[in-house]
C-alpha cells in the first residue's frame, strides 16, 4: 500500500472528503441550519454538492460513504463523502480511516487523494488514520488457489496544508511501520498449524529480521536439553515437531543498559494433550502462538524505529499434542530456575513454557518483563472480546502500561493478582501444580503461577491475550473479523518507548 502525504491534490481520479453536522444544526438553532445540517470539510466539494447536502442524501455519520461519480470536478471524476462522525480522539480517526479504506474497496477504487483539511488532524491522529487504513488493508488468502490481495491494493495521497511538517511526516512513518508489523504478526498466527509449526515461526522471526539490526538467536531442542528447558521440552514431549526457543536482542541503547525483555507464548498447536480439548473450535488453537508472533512483531517494529532502548524479545515455542511420549497428567517436570511443578491438566501448558522463559529473562537482569499469552479461556469469560486483561503488581509499571494503552488505544483492563492465588497454586508432590486448587479466578491463579519465574524485585506484567488474540473484527473494524488482530503489538512499542 502506497502513501504520499501533499499540499495540494494530485491527479487522482477519486477525491475522498468529509462531512460533519454543522455546528448550528447540532444546537438545533435556526431554522436554516436545520435544512442544511450537513457541512463538508472541504469548502469547494461542499459549494459543488450544496444541493444534494440539503436533501439528506449524505450522512454525517461515522463512516456512511455516499459516492458521486462522473463528477469532473477539478480533476476527480469521483467524490466521495464520508460522514466523519465525532472524532473524539486518536482511536475514532483509526476507525473512520477503516471506514474509509473499506468503502473504496467496495467501490473499486484503485487510487485515492483524501483531503484531510478541516479534520482537525493532529500528529497522534494522523497516524492513528494510517494505521487505520493499513491495518484494514491486512487479508489472509495465501492458502487460497486464486488470490485477490493484489489488485485490490489501493494507492492514497493524503492532502493537507502541514504535508510537508515534521511531525506529520513522523507520524506517517511510524504509523507504517506500527501497522505494517501488526500484519506481519496478524499473518502468522493466521497460518495453519501444519504451516506454523515451531520451527518455521523460528524461520519467519529470522526471515523477518534481515537488515534490520536485530540479532536472532535459535535454539533447538538440543540445545533447550543442555540449557534445561524442562517446562518447553515437558509440552513438547507429544509431538512429532521439535521445539524452538526463539531470543531476538536489539541494541539501541548503551551497552551498559538494561534491557526491556517481552515474553511470548509460541504454542503452534494446543490439542490440550492427554488432557486433551473437545473437537469443537478445537481448530481456533492454532492462534495459541499470538503471543510469540506479537512479541516478535514488537520487536520488529522496535527495531525499525531505532527506538533508544535496548530489548530483548523471548518466544518459547512448542505444538501440545497426544503423541506416544506426552506428558501425562501427575508427571513432574523441573523448569529451568529449578522449581518442580506437576503437571495436574496437560492443557494448563502455557505457563509451563513461559516458566523457563521468563527464567530465562530474569537471568538477563532486565530493567522489566513483559509477557503476551493466549493463555486462558478464565480471561474471555471474565472480559470477553473487548479488552486485554492484565495482571502486574508494580504500581510504577502499571502506571506505565495505563499510558501506553492509552496512547495506543487498544483495551487493557488490570486484574487481580495476590498471595491468595499464589497459595492456591501449591504442589502435593512437588514445588508448584499447573493448575489451582480452588476453583474460580483460573486468569489470576496462572499469573500466580507465572509469577513464580520472575525474579524477586523484577517489574513484571503479564497480558492474557485470549480474548482479544483474534476474532475481534466485530468491535474494531480496522481487524478482520474472524482473523488474528495483533494484539498489545503497539501498546508494547508505547512500553518500550518509556524506558
Ligand atoms: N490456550 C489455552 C487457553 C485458551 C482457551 C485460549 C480459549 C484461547 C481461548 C490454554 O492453554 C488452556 O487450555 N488453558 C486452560 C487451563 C486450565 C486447564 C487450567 C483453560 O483455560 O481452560
Ligand atoms: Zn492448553
Ligand atoms: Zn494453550
Amino acid at each position: 500500500m502506497k502513501i504520499n502525504l501533499v499540499k495540494n491534490s494530485q491527479t487522482e481520479t477519486t477525491l475522498v472528503v468529509f462531512a460533519h453536522t454543522s455546528e448550528a444544526a447540532k444546537g438545533k438553532k435556526s431554522e436554516a441550519s436545520k435544512k442544511s445540517p450537513i457541512k463538508v470539510s472541504t469548502s469547494a466539494v461542499h459549494k459543488h454538492l450544496e444541493n444534494v447536502l440539503q436533501d439528506g442524501s449524505v450522512s454525517a455519520k461515522e463512516g456512511d460513504a455516499t459516492y458521486f461519480r462522473n463528477q469532473n470536478w477539478g480533476g476527480a471524476q469521483t467524490l466521495v463523502v464520508v460522514g466523519a462522525g465525532e472524532l473524539t480522539d486518536a482511536e475514532a480517526y483509526r476507525r473512520l480511516a477503516s471506514c474509509v479504506h473499506s468503502a473504496l474497496k467496495a467501490g473499486s477504487v484503485k487510487s485515492a487523494s483524501i483531503d484531510l483539511n478541516g479534520l482537525k488532524i493532529k500528529d497522534s491522529s494522523l497516524q492513528a488514520f494510517v494505521e487505520g487504513l493499513v491495518l484494514t488493508d491486512y487479508s489472509f488468502d495465501e492458502l487460497k488457489s486464486k488470490k485477490k490481495t493484489e489488485d485490490h491494493s489501493i494507492s492514497y495521497d493524503l492532502i493537507h496544508a502541514q504535508a510537508a511538517s515534521a511531525g506529520f511526516k513522523k507520524a506517517l512513518t511510524e504509523a507504517l511501520i506500527l501497522a505494517e508489523t501488526v500484519n506481519f504478526s496478524r499473518r502468522l498466527g493466521d497460518l495453519p498449524g501444519n504451516y506454523m509449526t515451531p520451527t518455521q515461526l523460528a524461520n519467519e522471526a529470522v526471515q523477518a529480521a534481515k537488515g534490520t539490526g536485530l540479532k536472532v538467536t535459535v535454539w533447538d531442542k538440543a540445545k533447550l536439553e543442555k540449557e534445561k528447558m524442562g517446562g518447553l521440552l515437558g509440552v513438547s514431549r507429544g509431538s512429532s515437531q521439535d521445539p524452538r526457543f526463539i531470543i531476538m536482542e536489539y541494541k539501541g541503547a548503551a551497552q551498559s543498559k538494561k534491557p526491556v525483555v517481552f515474553v511470548g507464548k509460541g504454542l503452534t498447536f494446543d490439542s490440550g494433550g492427554i488432557s486433551i480439548k473437545p473437537s469443537g473450535g478445537m481448530e481456533e488453537m492454532k492462534y495459541d502462538m499470538c503471543g510469540g508472533a506479537n512479541v516478535i512483531g514488537t520487536m520488529l517494529a522496535i527495531a525499525k524505529l531505532k527506538l533508544k532502548v535496548n530489548v530483548v524479545g523471548l518466544v518459547p515455542s512448542t505444538e501440545n499434542m497426544p503423541g506416544p511420549a506426552a506428558t501425562k497428567p501427575g508427571d513432574v517436570h523441573t523448569a529451568r530456575n529449578g522449581k518442580t511443578f506437576e503437571v495436574n491438566n496437560t492443557d494448563a501448558e502455557g505457563r509451563l513454557i513461559l516458566a523457563d522463559a521468563l527464567s530465562y529473562a530474569t537471568e538477563l537482569e532486565p530493567q522489566v518483563i513483559i509477557d503476551a499469552a493466549t493463555l486462558t479461556g478464565a480471561i474471555v469469560v471474565a472480559l470477553g472480546n473487548t479488552h486485554t486483561g492484565y495482571f502486574c503488581r508494580t504500581e510504577a509499571l502499571v502506571k506505565k502500561v495505563e499510558k501506553a494503552a492509552q496512547n495506543s488505544g487498544e483495551l487493557a483492563w488490570r486484574m487481580p493478582l495476590t498471595d491468595a492465588h499464589v497459595k492456591d497454586m501449591k504442589g502435593t508432590f512437588a514445588d508448584l501444580s499447573n493448575t489451582s486448587g480452588n476453583k474460580g479466578a483460573g486468569s489470576a491463579t496462572a499469573a500466580a503461577f507465572l509469577e513464580q519465574f520472575v525474579g524477586e524485585g523484577i517489574p513484571w506484567a503479564h497480558f492474557d491475550i485470549a480474548g482479544t488474540a483474534w476474532a475481534v473484527g466485530n468491535r474494531l473494524n480496522y481487524c478482520p473479523k474472524k482473523g488474528a488482530s495483533g494484539a498489545m503489538l503497539r501498546t508494547f512499542v508505547e512500553l518500550a518507548k518509556q524506558y
